[in-house]
């Protein structure tokens, strides 16, 4: 199936967006949606550009992957600081790019981001960027979520957005990166302010340490983008340990991947359940 754009997605139902690291990472998302029955995000992180080395092979892997899909697949370079990659997105197919200025001064962070924005609308990409502090990025402190001025604040976030032009927005309500925070407790009351103040989408990061019945009420107050990479992590190494440690003699890959790939398909189903609409409570 061609790829459909994320702006399109993201309108016609709340969606989970889960990170790209390797091709069984591709096979696994699309194998879990499809179980789910659910379209789904297939997102690429600077962090796993800058493993491969290179944009070319980890985007041809997830478009590959998402040709073969029978649900709706769209494709996002996320988490981009570096100009040089954004700017490298239209050519490798993706619909959209998240660009991550969130470390800047807020003025500076509102300059490199329009630019940014100005440059992938021209080239017909949707563009979501970040406002407020979702800790536990790479070689980052722990933050405190809820410490004060880590929150999006919701006047800030709609002078933001209608002075960038995004088209979503990544905000601070609770959650953080890497579970660096477990079972968070999001800030339900922001997220409705939130809504109310922004016009574009709104999406969460950090969505690994978000307990399910969070990410529900997120979702029905506003969320439409759940993201989620860590959980997935999880998964694979969890069963690459039991399966290495039952079967230490094993040398081919191909059989503790199998497992790793087959539970992290598990997860991705049971994040799109849980983000759906007609989903489990
Ligand atoms: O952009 C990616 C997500 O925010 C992933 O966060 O690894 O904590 O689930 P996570
Ligand atoms: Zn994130």
């Amino acid at each position: 199936m061609p790829l459909v754009p994320t702006g399109e997605l993201v309108a016609a139902e709340p969606v989970c967006a889960f990170n790209v690291i390797t091709l069984e990472h591709a096979e696994a998302i699309v194998a879990g949606a499809e179980a789910a029955g659910r379209a789904v995000v297939l997102q690429v992180s600077e962090n796993a550009v800058r493993f491969h080395r290179r944009l070319a092979p980890i985007a041809a892997a997830a478009r590959a992957v998402a040709a073969t899909a029978t649900v709706d697949v769209a494709l996002h370079l996320d988490h981009v600081v570096s100009a040089e990659l954004w700017r490298q997105a239209p050519e490798h197919g993706f619909g959209s790019v998240m660009i991550d200025a969130s470390r800047l001064p807020y003025r500076e962070n509102v300059a490199a981001t329009r630019a940014a924005a100005e440059f992938a609308h021209d080239r017909g990409l949707w563009v979501e960027a970040e406002l407020g502090t979702v800790g536990g990025k790479e070689g980052e402190p722990p933050v405190d979520p809820h410490a004060p001025g880590a929150r999006t604040d919701p006047a800030e976030a709609a002078s933001y957005v209608a002075q960038t032009g995004v088209d979503a927005l990544a905000v601070a309500v609770g959650s953080a990166h890497a579970m660096t925070v477990r079972d968070a407790v999001l800030d339900h009351d922001l997220i409705g302010r939130l809504r109310a103040a922004v016009t574009v989408p709104l999406v969460l990061h950090g969505s690994s340490g978000v307990p399910d019945a969070e990410l529900r009420r997120a979702v029905s107050g506003g969320i439409v983008k759940v993201n989620i990479g860590t959980a997935l992590n999880t998964a694979l190494t969890g069963s690459v340990r039991r399966t290495l440690a039952a079967q230490p003699e094993l040398v081919d890959p191909r059989r503790w991947l199998a497992p790793a790939r087959e539970a992290m398909a598990e997860t991705v189903a049971h994040f799109c359940r849980v983000v759906s609409a007609d989903g489990p409570a």
